[in-house]
């Protein structure tokens, strides 16, 4: 296990935008890359935050991102658009395809946008959050590189393909779940893989269905499609994996069929002649105004209630707290202000080696 040590937010934020900025995203534009990095950070989620950081640095030097973003309208009506994001930055191309489905749904009850050539955005609960803080409910899928085996198979064919809902509620924080439809997504096999530790058996296997636990061999070895992530559910119909099978499947077609993307194999970064391109991924985004259907105070009140009531369900024994999705991100936001954002000494050597590769002066004191 490695060292971890704890960075202020303002500064992981602050070298996030320097970075992005150096990098050649427009200031206005590394403001929301760094906003939604460090969102995830905050909510607790390492495996999407500053931990990502040199993943974007990667794929925007080997020409897969483009810094700037110019995002085009294919097709637009009043609750719907078609944007093709043109392999500018995920989460700016995300983050303006979501406020242009909240900016339809205050006006027409709902907005539903689709995005083609988009690129990673980071944590999909992001953009249905922003719709919650605006008193509206939100949705949010993607499709990613292949990594899931469908039921029966050994072979990465579905991306870890998250889906993300958010509600206002009457309580502390929305309702907000986010996660991928894999039992563990790729990120958090790069997490282990820096933490030096293994993973849990019966989420990863290798060409013959075996458990894979190493996660450096993982991460190698999805690349060459001699290992795959199982679907929410796990191997086989036992405990059910058909279902998470089934909703990556759903993800997949909602982020191509509807906006004529790309798909699955297509996905992985490379041209039929092995040299690199864009990732070409596809997303949906929903936003659906309360108050066209009833008074949003009555809503949140119907979402509090049903999340209130979850937590106080009778507890399993050896329970001590039920949890509804959101809470913990909520209560991570507070912890992770006071304490900083964890740093462990592998992270540290990739934001040291951005920081000299890019010359940003100020941050020799934290790393
Ligand atoms: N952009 C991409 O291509 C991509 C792909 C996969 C995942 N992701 C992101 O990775 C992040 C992490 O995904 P993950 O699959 O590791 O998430 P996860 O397995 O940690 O699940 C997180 C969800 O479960 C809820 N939760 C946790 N404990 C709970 C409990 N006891 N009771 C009720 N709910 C509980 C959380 O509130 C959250 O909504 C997400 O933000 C996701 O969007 C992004």
């Amino acid at each position: 296990m490695t060292q971890t040590t704890h960075i202020p937010v303002d500064i992981i934020e602050r070298f996030m935008r320097d970075t992005f900025q150096a990098l050649g995203v427009p200031e206005e534009e590394a403001v929301i890359c760094a906003d939604v990095l460090i969102t995830s950070d905050l909510r607790g989620i390492e495996s999407h935050g500053v931990g990502r950081l040199k993943y974007y640095y990667d794929r925007i030097q080997r020409g897969q991102h483009r810094a700037t973003t110019e995002i085009k309208i294919i097709k637009e009506t009043e609750t719907t658009a078609l944007l093709d994001g043109q392999h500018g930055m995920g989460h700016v191309i995300a983050y303006r395809a979501m406020r242009m489905a909240i900016d339809k749904a205050k006006q027409y009850g709902l907005g539903a946008v689709t995005v083609r050539n988009g690129t990673h955005f980071g944590i999909a609960g992001y953009y249905p959050l922003m719709a919650a803080q605006e008193g509206l409910m939100g949705l949010t899928v993607t499709n990613a590189r292949p990594a899931i085996a469908p039921t029966f198979s050994t072979e990465p064919m579905l991306g870890t393909n998250p889906i993300a809902f958010a509600a206002p509620s009457d309580g502390p924080h929305p309702f907000c779940f986010d996660g991928a439809t894999s039992i563990i997504q790729r990120g958090k096999v790069e997490v282990l893989a820096r933490a030096e530790k293994p993973i849990a058996p019966g989420c990863v296997i290798d060409a013959e269905g075996d458990p894979l636990t190493d996660p450096v061999q993982a991460l190698e070895n999805f690349g060459k499609a001699t290992a795959a992530l199982l679907p929410l559910g796990g191997a086989g119909e036992e405990l059910a994996g058909y279902k998470g099978y089934d909703l990556a499947t759903m993800v997949e077609i909602l982020s191509a069929s509807l906006c004529g993307g790309v798909f699955m194999k297509d996905l992985l970064g490379f041209a039929p002649d092995g040299a690199q391109r864009p990732y070409m991924l596809g997303h949906f985004f929903l936003a659906l105004d309360i108050e066209h259907f009833i008074p949003l105070a009555d809503s949140r009140l119907i979402t509090g209630q049903i999340m209130r009531a979850l937590q106080e369900a009778r507890k399993a024994p050896g329970a001590e707290r039920i949890y509804v999705a959101g809470e913990k991100e909520h209560e991570n936001e507070q912890r992770i202000r006071e304490q900083g954002v964890p740093v462990n000494a592998n992270l540290r050597r990739e934001l040291q080696f951005v920081r000299d590769e890019l010359h940003i002066p100020g941050y020799e004191e934290y790393f």
